[in-house]
């Protein structure tokens, strides 16, 4: 099979969950449901639509003390629009992304938010329902869709690379924004023939400044290597038997390394006009397996096995002399926190989540050996140094669910010293839930740990969203800064800086 083929293949195995008679599709849960309906819960408000296009305030109330050398941009992407028509989508993951913007300009914080206008996006609000399938909610009323852009709702994680603000989702194109204005430029095409191939959401960066990605689709992995300019260096495909949906990976100074859970498309169910989410099966008997590429020749692939385990995120990853790999990740049991609970969090039900826990792996490549040692605490969204990507740091950061927890999602943030094998944490007070804290060095040539911890909180309370500054060495001792917006956010997902 050529490139071309490969790639042709890819992108209608990505369709191919969607490219099935409406006729079939499931009525069930056909009106939806609302949250209205629900049982009131504070942390509904995390879920709830912004119904507004855009968000602005100029002058965020500032508390504290917000260091002077702490200027740029800090976005945001969430899911923010979830219902149309009297429809509500069924998964958490289905909501139309929606970019944050907070500008810190030495003595002020303004903030800017605006729907990314993406092709689906356009279709549905121009019609006023749901027309077209998302994720985890297939109704029988909605269209049928040609390619994964007409699902795209870019609403993962955002990232600036070549001089470009790019909103990312999962299984399509990259979205281009203004930086400014947040206006929507439109769906990036890295080369003539990877229009509409999806362009995963977690890429990262190398030492030399170039972006590494992949996007996966049924049976293929592709893999890009993008420059430090932004332009591609190289795209290509690794034909993968039961490729699994893949969220996320890691780099070390010679590797590529993604983790494959169990996690398999079912050709009957996606016939059968289930969403794509329910078209995939969990196979609890199969083990999470490991796949290295080397950077520099991808046709060199090494795999590895893992027990059984589910996974969004990785933290870092780098190698030892003799060539061990050393890398981290968040390891669920199986996949019911994307089959239950971030369907649950929607109608709120939710009543106890399934969490994850923080897993140090490592792998022998002389015995093809991998073995795993599990962390206590239940923790998610890892974030570090962004200059120790792909070679071992010394910190991770992480929100935590720790003590009677009785909401979704996070209370509390950690932060591992590896070297010194010791944490600090930091619990907010009742009601505060816990988003993702980038880690921002004070400076260019600053040592790692000597950093800055900026994150958003969801004050359920107070009902507003506010920032959350950490000086990192200092966790325990709370937020150094806070900034409140006069409204809030729903609970989103990835956040990039960009100093300035
Ligand atoms: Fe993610």
């Amino acid at each position: 099979m050529n490139r071309r083929e490969l790639l042709q293949q890819m992108l209608m195995g990505s369709a191919a969950a969607m490219l099935v008679p409406l006729s079939l599709a499931r009525a069930a849960g056909e009106a939806g449901s609302m949250v209205g309906s629900a049982p009131h819960k504070a942390w509904l408000l995390g879920y709830q639509s912004v119904q507004q296009n855009s968000l602005s305030s100029d002058s965020l109330r500032l508390s504290g003390r917000w260091p002077a050398a702490l200027q740029g941009s800090f976005y945001r992407n969430m899911p923010a629009r979830f219902e149309r028509g009297g429809q509500r989508y069924q998964h958490w993951f289905d909501g139309d992304g929606m970019l944050q913007a907070f500008r810190l300009n030495g003595g002020s914080i303004a903030h800017h938010g605006r729907f990314v206008e993406t092709r689906k996006f356009r279709v549905d609000e121009s019609a006023g329902r749901q027309r077209t399938p998302a994720f985890g909610t297939r109704l029988a009323s909605m269209e049928a869709v040609a390619g994964p852009d007409d699902m795209n709702v870019s609403n993962v994680s955002v990232t600036w690379h070549g001089e470009r603000l790019m909103s990312l989702w999962d299984a399509g194109s990259a979205w281009e924004l203004d930086p400014q204005t947040l206006s929507t430029i439109g769906p990036v095409t890295w080369r003539d023939d990877l229009q509409g191939v999806p362009f995963s959401a977690h890429p990262r960066k190398d030492t030399d400044g170039s972006l590494w990605n992949f996007g996966a689709a049924r049976q293929m992995l592709l893999i890009y290597h993008i420059g430090a300019d932004g332009t591609l260096k190289k795209a290509e495909g690794i034909p993968v038997p039961d490729l699994p949906m893949v969220h996320d990976f890691a780099i070390t100074e010679r590797h590529l390394i993604f983790l494959l859970p169990p996690m398999v498309l079912d050709a009957d169910r996606s016939t059968a006009g289930q969403s794509v989410l329910d078209s995939y099966r969990w196979h609890a008997d199969q083990p999470m397996r490991i796949l290295t590429v080397d950077k520099n020749d991808w046709s060199r692939q090494r795999w590895y096995e893992l027990p059984s385990g589910f996974v969004f995120h990785l933290g870092n990853a780098w190698e030892e002399a003799g060539g061990t790999i050393r890398f981290d990740y968040l390891r669920y049991a199986d996949a019911r926190v994307l089959t239950e609970s971030f369907r649950a969090v929607m109608t709120g039900e939710y009543s106890g989540g399934h969490r994850s826990q923080l897993a140090q792996v490592t792998l022998y490549p002389d015995s093809g050996r991998a073995e795993q040692q599990l962390l206590p605490g239940e923790c998610e969204f890892p974030t570090l140094d962004p200059r120790a990507v792909g070679r071992r740091q010394r910190f991770l950061v992480l929100a935590e669910a720790t003590g009677d927890i009785s909401h979704p999602g996070f209370n509390a943030l950690r932060r591992i010293d590896l070297d010194r094998q010791n944490e600090q944490h930091y619990r907010f007070d009742e009601g505060i839930m816990v988003e993702e804290h980038l880690v921002i060095p004070k400076t260019a040539n600053a040592a790692d740990g000597d950093a800055w911890l900026l994150g958003t909180v969801l004050d359920t309370k107070a009902g507003i969203t506010r920032l959350t500054l950490f000086d990192a060495a200092h966790l325990q001792d709370g937020p150094m800064a806070q900034a409140a917006l006069p409204y809030s956010l729903p609970l989103g997902f990835h956040g990039h800086f960009v100093r300035s």
